[in-house]
C-alpha cells in the first residue's frame, strides 16, 4: 500500500511507523510509496471509537477511473473547504495508475485545497472493493463519509448530514437511497428503487461511524469472510454489505438526508439514475436491468450467508429547511424521524 501523507510528520507514532517501512521496503522513494499497516484488523483491536473526535469526519474518497481526475480534484477541493473535515483520504483503487500520474495528482490534489484539511493518496493494495472500508490508524474522527468519485455535494449539505449523523451516530446516513424487496412470485430477495421506503444508502454519500469499518473488515468470523469473498467475486456489492453490517449492529434502517446541490456524474455501478422519493421510475434500460440483477444476487447471497435478512426499511428524507428535527412519513402519516 503506498502512502503519500503530510500528515506523517506531525505524529510521533507515525514516524516510528515510518522508519521502519524505510528499513524494510527496499527502493523506497521518499516522495511516493510507504508500505501501510500490515494487518490494519491487528492494530486497531485496542483503539476507543468512543474517544475519538466527534466534531469532525474524514472523508474516504474512492478513486479509480484516470479520466475522471479532474472530477476527483473538484469534489476534494470542495470538501477540503469544509471546517468539519479532519482529513481526506484518497483511495486509489487502480493498480495499472502509473506513479508519474499519481505524484502528479498528489501535487494537484494539495495544491488545490481550499481548508486546513488534510489530504493524504493511498494507493491500495489491490483492486478489491473491500479495501474501501479498510479501518485506518490515521483517521481520528469517530464519523466517516465514504464516498464515490461521481458526486458533487455542496458544502452545507455536507455539514447538515453530519449534523444528522451527530444525533444518530449508529445510523448510516446517506443521500442516494435503494431498496431491498421481496418478489412474491418468484419468492426471492431483489434489489429495487421504492417510491417511498428505503433499506440501502449507496457509496455515492455514506456517513457513518468508524467503528462500522473494524465491523465489516475485522469482525463477523467466517461468515463476513464468505461476504467480503462475494464482493470480490462479484467485483460488486460492497456498499450492500455494509448496509447488511450496520443494519445487523443497530437494527434499523439508514437515515436520508436532503441535499440542496447536488452534481451526479453517474457511474456505471448505479446506472437506474436517481430517484428521488416520490418519483416512479419509467422504463429500464437492459443495462439497469442487469445491474439491479446482479445486486439482487448479491442480497440473496449475503441473505443465505447470515441466515436472516437485517436490512430494514426508512421511511421519508430529513430535510434542513421543514424543521430542525426531520419530518418522516410513516404509514400515511408524518411523525419525527428518530421515533418509531
Ligand atoms: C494536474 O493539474 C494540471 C493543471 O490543472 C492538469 O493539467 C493535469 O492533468 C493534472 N494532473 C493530474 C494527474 O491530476
Amino acid at each position: 500500500m503506498g502512502v503519500k501523507s503530510m500528515r506523517l510528520a506531525r505524529n510521533g507514532f507515525y514516524i516510528c511507523w515510518f522508519l521502519f517501512v524505510v528499513i524494510s521496503v527496499t527502493g523506497f522513494v521518499f516522495s511516493r510509496t510507504i508500505s501501510g499497516d500490515p494487518d490494519p484488523c491487528d492494530s486497531m483491536k485496542l483503539r476507543e471509537f468512543q474517544r475519538l473526535r466527534s466534531d469532525q469526519i474524514t472523508v474516504l474518497i474512492n478513486g479509480y477511473s484516470e479520466s475522471r481526475i479532474p472530477l476527483l480534484q473538484s469534489i476534494v477541493s470542495s470538501y477540503s473547504g469544509s471546517s468539519i473535515v479532519s482529513s481526506i483520504l484518497v483511495l486509489w483503487g487502480n493498480p495499472s495508475t502509473s506513479s508519474q500520474v499519481l505524484d502528479k495528482l498528489y501535487q494537484n490534489l494539495t495544491q488545490y485545497s481550499l481548508g486546513t484539511a488534510s489530504i493524504s493518496l493511498i494507493q491500495q493494495p489491490s483492486s478489491s472493493l473491500n479495501s474501501r472500508f479498510l479501518p485506518r490508524l490515521s483517521v481520528n474522527t469517530r464519523a466517516v463519509l465514504v464516498c464515490d468519485d461521481d458526486v458533487e455535494i455542496d458544502q452545507r449539505s455536507l455539514e447538515f448530514a453530519f449534523s444528522v449523523w451527530k444525533s444518530n451516530p449508529d445510523r448510516l446516513v446517506g443521500m442516494f437511497v435503494r431498496s431491498h424487496g421481496f418478489d412474491l412470485q418468484r419468492k426471492e430477495w431483489i434489489y429495487t428503487v421504492h417510491p417511498d421506503k428505503y433499506s440501502i444508502v449507496l457509496t455515492k454519500f455514506m456517513m457513518m461511524k468508524q467503528d462500522y469499518l473494524f465491523e465489516y473488515s475485522c469482525n463477523g468470523g467466517v461468515e463476513m469472510e464468505e461476504m467480503r469473498k462475494i464482493v470480490d467475486q462479484t467485483r460488486n456489492c460492497e456498499d450492500i454489505l455494509m448496509n447488511f453490517v450496520a443494519a445487523d449492529k443497530v437494527r434499523a434502517g439508514p437515515i436520508m438526508v436532503g441535499a440542496e446541490r447536488v452534481r451526479d456524474w453517474g457511474d456505471a455501478r448505479n446506472e437506474e439514475g436517481e430517484v428521488e422519493s416520490g418519483v416512479r421510475e419509467v422504463g429500464l434500460s437492459s443495462r439497469r436491468v442487469e445491474h439491479r440483477k446482479r445486486r439482487g444476487k448479491c442480497i440473496r447471497e449475503f441473505h443465505r450467508v447470515m441466515g436472516k435478512m437485517p436490512l430494514m426499511y426508512s421511511y421519508g428524507k430529513v430535510v434542513s429547511s421543514v424543521a430542525e428535527q426531520g419530518l418522516c412519513r410513516k404509514a400515511g402519516k408524518l411523525v419525527f424521524c428518530d421515533r418509531d
